[in-house]
């Protein structure tokens, strides 16, 4: 005989969720990394429930394409037309025939939910051998929700929505969450006899609390510690509190394990990011996605991070990073752009308005200034010149370019790929690379340089430019001078001339 289900999860997430105005169902708007939906399974997690339902309807296929990315275990059901939160949980119980005990229900749309709370609530559910549990909360400002009517003795007598409220039960500031744990046999029962006589003229599962009640069932009432973890989400306002108080929750967590935050409001972590101690986040900071800060580094002030590591001690500032790789002591930025499959190896530097994509730089390989590089590879300890570009496009496919290590590329070089530069290899300033550079060698690839004598002050006679040039010809030659007639002076051949670099070089 098969295993009975001892614990089945369903959520409710096959309603439109009007007030959000959106063209997104409401459970898939994303929250600090994950949807709100993710957030419910992932408080729903701990309890390793035999079978998770998630009742769909509103873009059932666009909640189903997700929940296929992100619960993979979970069964879809759908509930074709919403006729109210009790039809949706029977619908979901057709799906689980085999169910026996306990079944924790949960609207879609509470992401603070923690799942030490949900566990609590099954635990006292559980415990108390209750035929129904309701997660409740008291509430500031209950406008909207479904209120907990007690009897005289404190008990739950049962869940009035505040459309068919009395004044005096409007009144009542304790508050259904939407997060229920039930018996599974006796809430079958209790769900064939729900009528619809309702202001809204559904089937609520809230008046499953009155029906066991009065047929005798026990019925509890377990009160969450922190009201915020119950709130919904209903339109964009409420999204973006719920936004701000995840956030400080994050930011908290992190502080306490170690991570110094300076301005925790303008830092923004997203729930799968991870973070290790002694790093700093400096304002205006977003991590999100699989990113992970490594013990010591800095980032930000100004950075966005998606998806990206960033080692031990490594800097990054006023930068975007997407898909890379910071290594350990690294330094990126300011103003860096850092796109998928970027991998900087430890120590080395990406600098201002520096973009790379596919490129690994090796250890303590710079690119200091005004680059793109883009499908490249460069060993270590190189230094490319300022105002480089790897030129990776034909047109129609990318090419790959690779510099060795102990490099020496000049300012305002193109490299066009395919081309490799040898180990210990330099380039002149100016050059465009097109042909390979062997191991050593110095390449030059640029026109030489002619400098007409006395151009300006024969053609441009009587400006600025021509005064300044007579008067530094008259201080050269002690005022003699007049402006030669001579013939244009070519460059000398072998004059490579020009710094390298500007600025940094591989050495500082
Ligand atoms: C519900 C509760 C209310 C509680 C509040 C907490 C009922 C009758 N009322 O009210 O007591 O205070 O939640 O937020 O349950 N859904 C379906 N199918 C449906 C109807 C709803 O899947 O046919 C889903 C929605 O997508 C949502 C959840 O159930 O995720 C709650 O539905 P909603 O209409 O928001 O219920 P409330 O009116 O907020
Ligand atoms: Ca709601």
């Amino acid at each position: 005989m098969p295993q009975p289900h001892l614990r089945t999860v369903v959520v409710l997430a096959a309603g439109e969720g009007k007030r959000m105005k959106s063209s997104l169902p409401k459970v898939l708007h994303p929250l600090l990394g994950r949807t709100l939906l993710g957030h419910v399974l992932a408080a729903a997690a701990p309890l390793r429930a035999d079978r998770t339902v998630v009742v769909v309807g509103h873009g059932a296929d666009q909640v189903r394409a997700h929940l296929a990315e992100i619960a993979p275990f979970a069964t879809p059901v759908l509930q074709a037309q919403q006729l109210g939160t009790g039809h949706a949980v029977r619908i979901a119980l057709d799906a689980v025939p085999d169910a026996a005990g306990t079944v924790v229900v949960i609207n879609g749309d509470v992401p603070l939910l923690r799942p030490e709370t949900v566990a609590a609530l099954v635990e006292a559910h559980e415990g108390a051998g209750a035929a129904a549990t309701v997660l409740a909360a008291e509430v500031p400002d209950p406008t909207g929700l479904g209120r907990i009517v007690r009897d005289a003795d404190g008990r739950l007598a049962q869940i009035v929505e505040e459309r068919d409220a009395t004044p005096e039960q409007r009144a009542l500031r304790e508050i259904n969450a939407g997060i229920y744990a039930f018996d599974v046999a006796r809430l079958r029962d209790a769900l064939g006899k729900l009528s619809t006589d309702n202001d809204q003229g559904e089937e609520y599962l809230t008046d499953v609390f009155g029906l066991l009640r009065d047929a005798g069932e026990p019925v509890a009432v377990y009160c969450a510690a922190d009201h915020v973890e119950t709130l919904g989400c209903n339109d964009r306002v409420e999204l973006a509190a719920l936004r701000r108080l995840l956030r400080d929750r994050v930011n908290e967590g992190w502080m306490r394990s170690g991570v110094s935050i300076l301005d925790p409001h303008t830092t923004w972590i997203d729930v799968t990011v991870t973070v290790e101690r002694d790093a700093v986040l400096d304002q205006n900071t977003q991590l999100q996605g699989a990113t992970a800060v490594g013990a010591g580094a800095v980032v930000g002030p100004d950075v966005t991070l998606i998806d990206t590591t960033v080692g031990e001690g490594a800097t990054v500032l006023r930068s975007h990073a997407v898909g890379a790789e910071v290594g350990p002591q690294a330094t990126v930025g300011p103003y860096a752009y850092l796109r998928p499959e970027s991998r900087l190896a430890r120590k080395a530097k990406v600098g201002t308005f520096v973009e790379t994509k596919k490129a690994t730089i090796g250890e303590g390989s710079k690119v200091p200034h005004l680059s793109y590089v883009g499908d490249a590879t460069i060993g270590e300890h190189s230094n490319i010149g300022a105002a480089t570009v790897f030129v990776n496009y034909d047109g129609v496919r990318k090419h790959h370019t690779t510099i060795g290590s102990h490099a020496r590329t000049g300012a305002d070089n193109m490299f066009v790929a395919p081309v490799e530069v040898g180990d210990g290899a330099y380039t002149a300033a100016g050059s465009v690379i097109i042909a390979d550079v062997p191991p050593g060698a110095m390449a030059v690839a640029r026109g030489q340089q002619r400098n007409v004598e006395g151009w300006v002050l024969r053609k441009r006679a009587g400006t600025p430019a021509a005064e300044a040039a007579q008067r530094a010809r008259e201080g050269a030659s002690g005022g003699a001078a007049a402006a030669s007639e001579g013939e244009p002076i070519h460059g000398s051949a072998e004059t490579v001339g020009g710094p390298l670099n500007a600025g940094d070089t591989a050495t500082e």
